[in-house]
């Protein structure tokens, strides 16, 4: 394929939705501006406020985006005046680095949050407060044509690749719809030559840029949104869920093409999951989400040798391992997370966790501490080993 060269330029076009969810319309500008003014103000009396600066676990070299205690809290409104009587807290003060080409892996349960921080990036929701350094620049400081242009370097894949390609659009149009926004200056004709190029890029024809996406398999259709993604030419990639909605055989696929991609262009990666044996080979390093904190984050090896915290045993200890012979403890939690909504006090995990002890675990949130060089966990107990079981079935955890 001829590797023609991009030149970005500063397009002034409407956004258009090619993608739902994607990109905000001036209507969403509107409605984040009344999310702002109604947002909730952090109350630092409440109990998961930290009293400290927070530690930002960093990676491996120049840092490209760095988050600061970013919480998002959902108003719960009640009322003809619309009073908020609850916050939901999504995302209750985390903070991490991805350093220039790794790849961060970031997982957890339904409902931890995860969606919610690589949304909250790319400011397609306005966080309630924190930072998100990209490149040294606060995005929350840009106005409305600095974040413009701060999204061609930031873009999002989605988790459905069925919602999330307009049905009404070809893939040469959906494809193409960052490029009119973006670099606006282009012709009709260097136009359809990029997209040509994007579309072999992910390894379809470029003929089918004048099909509809229900001509696609699923496969193909997250093809076309990484297509879409990359055609601003991006620095970083949000990939929300990339392959949860495709058949095991096709998830290897679309991650070793996110891998060659990588390689490529140089990318940087916030990949999504909520299972650790998706992220284990494309990750450089992984953090572990639970109702909208981080319990753990370390190098990969770390992670899945030597891991520190209860939640991320749970978890590691529920991926299938391909040997018959070896034999694995699985570790039962009880019950669901709890909600956002009115998490637990002291560590959120401790409605759950088979080594909580009391009162330390109800009444004091665990900080997120380095134990060893750039492995990271928010646990009293970090290290401590689970207990014993002698339950062909695994380990059900205790509850208190
Ligand atoms: N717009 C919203 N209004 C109110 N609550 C919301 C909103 N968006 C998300 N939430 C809540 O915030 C919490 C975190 O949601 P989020 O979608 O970020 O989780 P997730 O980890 O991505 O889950 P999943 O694995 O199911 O995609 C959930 O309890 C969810 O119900
Ligand atoms: S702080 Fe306590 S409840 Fe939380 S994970 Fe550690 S041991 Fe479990
Ligand atoms: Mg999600």
């Amino acid at each position: 394929m001829p590797d023609t060269p991009f030149i970005p330029g500063d397009g002034d076009a409407k956004l258009a939705p090619a993608i739902t969810g994607g990109l905000p319309t001036p209507a969403d500008q509107t409605a984040r501006q009344r999310d702002r003014d109604a947002k909730p103000a952090h109350d630092p009396r409440e109990q998961s406020a930290p009293q400290t600066t927070p530690v930002v676990p960093l990676g491996k070299g120049e840092p490209l985006l760095v988050v600061r205690d970013l919480r998002k809290y959902f108003p719960v409104k009640r009322g003809v005046l619309a009073r908020v009587v609850a916050n939901v807290k999504a995302v209750d003060g985390i903070s991490f680095g991805v350093a220039r080409g790794e790849t961060l892996g970031l997982v957890g349960e339904s409902g931890s949050g995860k969606t919610t921080v690589g949304r909250c990036i790319l400011r397609l929701i306005e966080p309630t407060s924190g930072r998100i350094e990209f490149e040294n620049t606060n995005v929350l400081d840009l106005d409305s044509g600095d974040l413009r242009r701060m999204r061609r370097n930031m873009q999002i894949v989605f988790q459905d690749p069925y919602a999330s390609l307009n049905p009404r659009m070809t893939v040469g149009a959906i494809v193409g719809e960052p490029l009119a926004i973006h670099f606006g200056e282009l012709g009709a004709s260097e136009r359809a030559d990029r997209v040509a190029q994007l579309l072999e890029k992910v390894g379809l024809s470029p003929d089918y840029r004048k099909r509809y996406p229900h001509e696609f398999s699923g496969g193909q259709r997250q093809r076309i949104g990484v297509a879409r993604a990359l055609a601003t030419n991006p620095k970083f990639l949000v990939l929300d869920e990339p392959v949860s909605a495709l058949d095991v055989s096709v998830q290897a696929q679309v991650v070793n093409l996110l891998q060659d991609l990588q390689d490529e262009l140089g990318l940087t990666y916030l990949f999504i999951a909520h299972d650790l044996s998706v992220v284990e080979h494309i990750s450089t390093r992984v953090a572990v989400m639970y109702l909208g904190k981080v319990m753990e984050l370390a190098g990969r090896g770390a992670l899945y040798e030597d891991p520190l915290h209860p939640y991320t045993k749970a978890l590691l200890s529920a991926v299938p391992v391909p040997d018959p012979a070896v034999k694995k403890t699985r570790i039962l939690l009880k019950g669901d997370i709890p909600t956002p909504l009115n998490p637990p006090s002291g560590c959120v995990f401790h409605t759950r966790c088979p080594i909580a002890q009391f009162p330390i675990c109800s009444a004091e949130v665990p900080p997120l501490v380095e134990h060893k060089p750039g492995h990271f966990a928010a646990c009293h107990f970090a290290g401590e080993s689970l207990p014993a079981t002698t339950d062909p079935e695994g380990l059900t955890a205790t509850l208190p």
